[in-house]
């Protein structure tokens, strides 16, 4: 596995890749790996001849008082996690490597979808992925690129991007990757008490509460958006920031749902953030 963190390593490593003509895969991250990250992981490996990871805590999209000097970080597991599945290339700049002129000043603003769901109560968060997911793509030219249902919203900006500034990247999605009582594995679980963890559960419930009510012939946004609170409200340590039922395209909330249509939701668990959403089957 080549480990590369500077730009002009990582440059040099490619060169022979981009000669040889080989599909170049890459899967970005922020490390502190689990087995959501370990399975897109799997899904590019397919997909590519050559695949790289990238692990970055891009500062860029983190707002004033969110978690980014606390976000964990174990860079040598990572790597043994990696090696392990045959990664071929580990990315993992510093700040000043990824952003050499500081701060960039040339950013990809996601546009008025990015004001939506979680856009709406995190400003700049997605202008700062964005900026940082085009960067790597500068870098790396991969043919393919894969990311996680779990931020299903940062995955429809980074499709609308590539499609928007004709990046010629494929942009592949793999499901969210659960514990077995539900729970979606994230790397900020770690920050939850035995007491708040047991109470995180509500968002998966609600989840599936919904689909359960749509499976059961009920399509009034109206109706559904009340049976996910509920659920919520049964979960006393969740305050629940958004819960909406939208277009899978537009994220537009839907006065009908239909199958196909996207429950997303994020709560505050304690000081935790946790995000979770749904694509609704028939
Ligand atoms: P990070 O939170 O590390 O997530 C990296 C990728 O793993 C994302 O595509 C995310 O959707 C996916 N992922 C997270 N939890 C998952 C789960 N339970 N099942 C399946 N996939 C999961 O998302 C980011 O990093 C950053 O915003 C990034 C795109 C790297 C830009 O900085």
């Amino acid at each position: 596995m080549i480990l590369s963190s500077t730009r002009q390593m990582l440059s040099e490593s490619l060169k022979p890749i981009r000669e040889e003509g080989l599909r170049l895969g890459l899967v970005p991250t922020m490390g502190y790996l689990h087995e959501g990250h370990l399975s897109l992981v799997e899904i590019a490996q397919k997909r590519s001849d050559f695949l790289a990871v990238s692990i970055f805590v891009n500062p860029l999209q983190f707002g004033p008082g969110e978690d980014l000097e606390r976000y964990p970080r174990d860079l040598e597991r990572d790597l043994a996690l990696l090696r392990d599945l045959g990664v071929d290339l580990v990315f993992s700049p510093t700040f000043e490597e990824m952003y050499p002129d500081g701060e960039p000043p040339v950013v990809v603003d996601p546009g008025p979808m990015g004001q939506r769901l979680c856009g709406e109560h995190r400003p700049g968060h997605f202008r700062g992925v964005l900026t940082a997911v085009a960067r790597l793509f500068g870098l790396f030219h991969p043919q393919v690129a894969v990311f996680g249902q779990k931020d299903y919203q940062q995955a429809i900006l980074i499709r609308n991007m590539v499609r928007e500034l004709e990046m010629g990247v494929e942009i592949a999605l793999g499901p969210i990757v659960r514990e077995e009582d539900g729970l979606a594995l994230s790397s900020r679980n770690v920050y939850l008490s035995a007491e708040l963890r047991a109470d995180a559960l509500g968002l998966s419930r609600s989840l599936r509460a919904v689909q359960r009510a749509f499976g059961e012939g009920t399509r009034s946004g109206v109706k559904l958006g009340g049976i996910l609170r509920r659920e919520v409200e049964n979960h006393p340590l969740l305050q629940l920031q958004y819960g909406e039922i939208v277009h899978p395209e537009t994220l537009v909330p839907l006065e009908t749902v239909v199958p196909g249509s996207v429950v997303a939701l994020a709560a505050h668990c304690g000081p935790t953030r946790l995000i979770d959403n749904h694509i609704l089957e028939a």
